[in-house]
């Protein structure tokens, strides 16, 4: 996902566009730019971080005025350049816009546009919808809010869009579909952002757009309409996001930040919501739906990249405690595979964001196919929290970090409880109940526990720096587990990592391993143990350096192991909570050795919302 901000009012619009941008920078950071209105449109752009457009602009003239727009790119159609960066203009009215989401018709478009003369410099779709407004324009009356109503009902796709135009230099006009974006109401000042986090540092006083909604923005006054100008009142609400929490607060990261902050995220999470003593889950979100979920015959957990290891966690705990049948899907293939849903069946989309476009594709085709659609989301009034029919929050609080850590945490506690809740009215007892919510009510300082050993998890990550290929291995409930240690550390360092089940590495993988390949096993104490420590085996009889993450007071394990990473003792079920821990830091600390930016990895975007 890129980042859009945009501003009028009576400020110096380029430094408070920039510093939002910043804030947004997580979301995309390939290139960079800014147009600004100042009696006419100035326009730059660069490739490369917001820093490097800010030190274009220091030798730029022209950006003074108090009406402008600015985004940051993750590119999909089109390189890394500064001619395919954003704003695009049109090429007859001075027309500038940025743009998140997809045209997927742009080709057609282009094709319509071409022939009536219109010349394009990029290989964007951004491009044809600027270029689209342009041609719009003077049939509608040289009216620009006209004209982006006109030319979103030509379009397919996703977006959120902000224009300007310098025959109107006291207009902004912003539109959505499909890709979220925030109105900032300030005194006579507006402040648009594709996320709240580039608002509250002016204003908490805001709505976000529904699909299909444009408003159009001036100095004294906005107006909200349809793209078929049906007028339209936004809800105005109070955004509950906390500077605090979008600003690093001494850490030299945000992933470090938000690894350390699990301890109360996870109380956050959970507060209000477990009563151990009563053996009771409550879960506002779903008590409208208990009975569906009594009598549900079949879950599907759908998502992607690391929501998609809680979502395999959720379907080990739903299998092994709610005794439901449970599946998990790539939300990119389950779309496409004409999936079989039933009567029963529940669906449940796993997301961070919210956004992100296969899984929210993959939501929408199984309630077409009559699905019950549960969310489970961090981001709250997202696309997927508005489709589906229900739902529970994370509240683990914003995640800027681009690898995803307390959102991971979140995703599996919320789907404990819901499994809980679930359990509870199937044939779960009160008395185990209770004993899993006891558990759960410690897993926060059990995560203290695991953070206070941090400098000795760094010791041990150092050791295998200059590795180019690890194992992560786990069976049962940690199997999701070492994928997700493997994902952190290719997403950050660089490195090649493989995630497995422990046993399948005898099937062809443990070809690969050689003298010296670090292979983490998680190996605390379960069902499996005796099983993994056969597997410690088959690699160290390779060559291969083990690094487990096993049980405090299992001293045993440190015979057949080189190095050990202790997590407290807990149940089966909760482990994975615990498990990750050690790997999320190890994946942090080998990014940092080889010097990488760990908030920002290359290629990657925080929220991809295109398919
Ligand atoms: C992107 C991110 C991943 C994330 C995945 C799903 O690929 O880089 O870190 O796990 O999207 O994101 P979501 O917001 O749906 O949890």
């Amino acid at each position: 996902m890129c980042g859009i901000v945009a501003y009028i009012g009576n400020k110096p619009a380029k430094s408070l566009l920039l510093e939002g941008l910043k804030r947004l920078e997580y979301r995309g950071y390939d290139s960079a730019g800014i147009a600004i209105m100042n009696g006419k449109l100035n326009v730059a752009r660069a490739v490369g971080r917001v820093s490097m457009l800010e030190e274009k602009l220091e030798t730029l003239d022209g950006f003074d005025g108090s009406l402008g727009l600015c985004h940051t790119r993750w590119a999909t159609h089109g390189g890394v350049t500064e001619l395919n960066a954003h704003p695009h203009k049109d090429d007859k009215h001075g027309i500038a816009l940025v743009h998140n989401g997809i045209i997927e018709n742009y080709s057609a478009l282009k094709t319509y546009l071409k022939e009536k003369g219109h010349t394009f410099t990029s290989e964007t779709d951004t491009e044809v919808l600027a270029m689209l407004i342009g041609e719009l324009y003077e049939g509608l009356g040289s009216d620009l809010e006209a004209a982006v109503q006109a030319a979103l009902r030509e379009v397919d796709g996703a977006y959120a869009i902000a224009v300007i135009c310098e025959k109107e230099p006291d207009t902004l006009v912003v539109a959505r579909k499909g890709s979220p974006l925030f109105v900032g109401i300030g005194a006579e000042e507006y402040i648009v952002a594709s996320d709240a986090a580039a608002i509250v540092a002016h204003t908490t006083h805001a709505f976000a757009l529904d699909d299909y909604n444009v408003v159009k923005i001036t100095r004294s006054g906005f107006r909200t309409s349809t793209i078929h100008n049906v007028p339209v009142t936004p809800k105005i609400e109070q955004l509950e996001l906390d500077l605090q929490q979008i600003e690093l607060g001494g850490y030299p990261h945000f992933m470090l930040k938000e690894i350390f902050e699990q301890p109360q995220s996870m109380r956050n999470c959970m507060s209000g919501r477990i009563d151990a003593k009563d053996g009771r889950v409550t879960l506002g979100g779903l008590s409208n739906f208990a009975k569906d979920l009594t009598r549900a015959k079949k879950v599907i957990l759908t998502a992607q990249g690391t929501a998609l290891h809680a979502a395999m966690i959720g379907r080990y705990l739903m299998e092994d405690l709610a005794k439901v049948q449970a599946q998990t899907e790539y939300a990119s293939e389950f779309r496409y595979r004409n999936p079989i849903i039933e009567d029963g069946t529940v669906v449940v989309a796993v997301s961070q964001s919210g956004e992100t476009a296969d899984t929210i594709a993959a939501l929408n085709e199984a309630k077409d196919r009559g699905a019950l659609a549960l969310g489970v989301v961090n981001v709250v009034g997202s696309s997927i929290a508005r489709q589906t029919d229900a739902g529970v929050y994370l509240r683990v609080g914003p995640e800027i970090g681009v690898a995803s850590t307390k959102a991971f945490l979140g995703q599996v506690a919320v789907l404990t409880m819901i499994t809980l809740f679930m359990a509870r009215r199937r044939m779960m007892s009160a008395d185990h109940c209770t004993d899993l919510l006891r558990e759960m009510e410690q897993i926060p300082a059990k995560i203290e526990r695991i953070l206070e050993q941090a400098p000795r998890i760094k010791r041990v990550t150092e050791k295998y720096i200059d590795r180019e290929n690890w194992l992560f291995l786990g069976r049962g409930y940690n199997y999701p587990t070492a994928l997700e240690g493997a994902l952190k550390l290719k997403e950050i360092s660089y490195i090649h990592a493989e995630g497995m089940p422990a046993a399948e590495m005898k099937h062809g993988p443990i070809a690969l391993i050689n003298e010296g390949m670090p292979a983490v096993f998680i190996a605390n104490k379960g069902r499996q143990y005796e099983k993994v420590l056969s597997n410690i085996h088959e690699v160290r009889a390779r060559g291969g350096h083990v690094i487990a993450v096993a049980t405090e007071g299992d001293e045993h394990i440190a015979d057949h192991v080189h190095d050990v990473l202790y997590i407290p003792e807990v149940a089966e079920p909760l482990s994975p909570m615990l498990a990750v821990i050690p790997l999320q830091l190890m994946a942090y600390y080998a990014a940092l050795a080889r010097g990488h930016d760990v908030d920002k990895p290359r290629n990657l975007a925080k929220s991809v919302t295109v398919e």
